[in-house]
């Protein structure tokens, strides 16, 4: 496609290197996946906080946050699923080169999409973080009262309930926040990501 439109992207004079080195940390991507209300965006948010205190330079793409502005456009079918995280990825990357530890939290349903970022991040740069929550435990929970809607019909697509979950059966980690408290969650992938970060 870049060829057909005659696109040559640029070669920056500063490496993706030479701006991980200026920081002092090495660049990697902690991606969760999970239901929605199941604790990705508490735990996404903890992180954050904690590399922050570390002094690890980093920044959370939020699907929720994306999807209110670069991603307005995008609708919950498969196809404007897989586009969101296809866009998700490509700024990801983007952040990578620029050195920082990013953390994606995001649905990310199916498997084909998580295996096309991780062949696109590199797999020795990403974490992948299944917040394994059960569903039960989500729609209980229904922070934004969204599985109530989904359930009355007013909401089509919702995941868990008429749009498919693909759990991941290759990730890095599981967190269920229905047995783990955010505190020992957070800490322990707080360790992960110092181990990769400034190894
Ligand atoms: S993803 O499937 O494309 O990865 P993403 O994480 O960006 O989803 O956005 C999910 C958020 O959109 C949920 O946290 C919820 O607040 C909201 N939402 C609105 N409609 C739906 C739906 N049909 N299914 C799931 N989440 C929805």
């Amino acid at each position: 496609m870049t060829d057909a439109l005659h696109i040559h992207p640029h070669a920056s004079s500063i490496s993706p290197q030479d701006r991980a080195l200026q920081k002092g940390q090495q660049p990697c991507c902690v991606w969760l996946t999970g239901l929605s209300g199941s604790g990705k965006s508490t735990l996404a948010n903890a992180l954050e906080k904690a590399l922050h205190a570390q002094g690890i330079h980093s920044f959370l793409i939020d699907g929720d946050t994306l999807r209110s502005g670069l991603n307005c456009d995008l609708d919950m079918s498969e196809a404007g699923r897989r586009e969101n995280i296809r866009r998700l990825t490509e700024v990801a990357r983007l952040m990578l080169d620029a050195g920082l530890v990013v953390i994606v939290s995001a649905i990310t349903p199916f498997r084909a999409d998580r295996e096309a970022a991780r062949q696109r991040l590199g797999k020795d740069a990403l974490l992948s973080v299944y917040v394994s929550t059960p569903l039960e435990v989500c729609a209980e929970r229904d922070p934004k009262g969204l599985y109530r809607a989904a359930r009355e019909g007013r909401i089509r697509n919702f995941t868990g309930i008429d749009s498919p979950y693909e759990p991941p059966l290759d990730a890095d980690c599981a967190i269920d926040t229905s047995r783990v408290d955010t505190e020992q969650a957070t800490a322990a992938l707080l360790e992960q990501v110092l181990r990769r970060c400034r190894g």
